[in-house]
């Protein structure tokens, strides 16, 4: 029989915006978009947010980087922007289904690296001009992803990180994810690598948490009234017993999505998201 493999929640989350996503505004991106130059902060304005979010990215790449390891990769949309540009570019993706959208994305020069970072073996003459950790880094393990990223460079190679880190603010954030940046600080600190740019980009990131607002009183919350309005009148025992059953979920979502927490001010209070441009020697 073959063995039963837990598929991550994360991942699901990440596949299920996506495929949203993809279905109403045709992006594929996965990361957050920057909200910059007054642009305003509606769902239909998201691509427009990611683009910039790519290029902002993009314009900072040294001149003599032509080969990029894309760690977590997404959905391919970097990488196929990357590759656009003329970068030569490999992937490393642990999530099977999200791999498969990026290799029909990207195509199949892409190389993908199936895996965890922590565990994706490279050869010892695989070296990279540049590995690249666009929202990815939160989910890596902090105590080694330096010093392994370090180890694929050639001498005078990149690291760029852009993702958000936790701030150390008193309370309990409803966004989750990131390493404490003081931790991260701490890591970086010990790690060799000189620092040749640092941006604070969380003003211009927090309005995505506006949008997830807008989209769970907009769209969830009517949703969820109908379905229950629906079900109570139509299933009155079952919805009650549903109700019982899966309350600990349903006020998890009521929390998470619909309580109007997840804003771009408890974003920017809990989270630093920054920008760096990393060299090893
Ligand atoms: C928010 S998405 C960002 C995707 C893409 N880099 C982008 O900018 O659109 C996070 C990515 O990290 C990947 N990921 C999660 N854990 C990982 C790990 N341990 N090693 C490598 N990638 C990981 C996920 O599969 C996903 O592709």
């Amino acid at each position: 029989m073959a063995k039963e493999v837990k598929v991550d929640s994360k991942e699901v989350g990440l596949v299920a915006g996506l495929n949203l996503f993809n279905f109403f505004l045709g992006t594929k991106d996965l990361h957050y978009g920057l909200w910059n130059d007054g642009l305003d902060v509606t769902v239909q304005n998201l691509p427009e947010a990611q683009k910039r979010y790519s290029d902002f990215l993009i314009s900072h790449f040294p001149e003599d980087v032509k080969t990029i390891l894309d760690v977590g990769c997404g959905a391919g949309g970097l990488a196929t922007e990357l590759l656009s540009r003329g970068y030569q570019v490999q992937g490393v993706s642990p999530s099977p289904l999200l791999s498969e959208a990026a290799q029909s994305q990207a195509g199949d020069d892409f190389k993908i690296h199936h895996g965890r970072f922590e565990d994706v073996k490279f050869s010892v003459n695989e070296k990279f001009d540049m590995v690249m950790f666009s929202e990815s880094f939160q989910y890596i393990t902090l105590n080694m992803v330096l010093d392994k990223a370090q180890s694929l460079l050639r001498p005078g190679g990149y690291i760029v990180i852009c993702d958000f880190f936790k701030t150390d603010a008193p309370g309990k954030s409803v966004v989750g994810g990131g390493h404490k940046f003081i931790e991260f600080q701490k890591v970086l600190n010990d790690s060799g690598l000189n620092v040749l740019e640092e941006k604070d980009i969380t003003k211009e990131t927090a309005p995505n948490l506006d949008l997830v607002n807008q989209m769970g009183r907009d769209l969830l919350l009517p949703t969820m009234k109908l379905i229950g309005y629906t079900f109570k009148n139509n299933r009155p025992w079952l919805s009650k017993f549903f109700t019982w059953k899966f309350r600990k979920k349903l006020d998890k979502i009521d929390y998470k999505y619909l309580s109007g927490e997840r804003n771009a001010e408890s974003f920017a209070k809990y989270k630093i998201y920054k920008f760096y441009l990393l060299q090893r020697d």
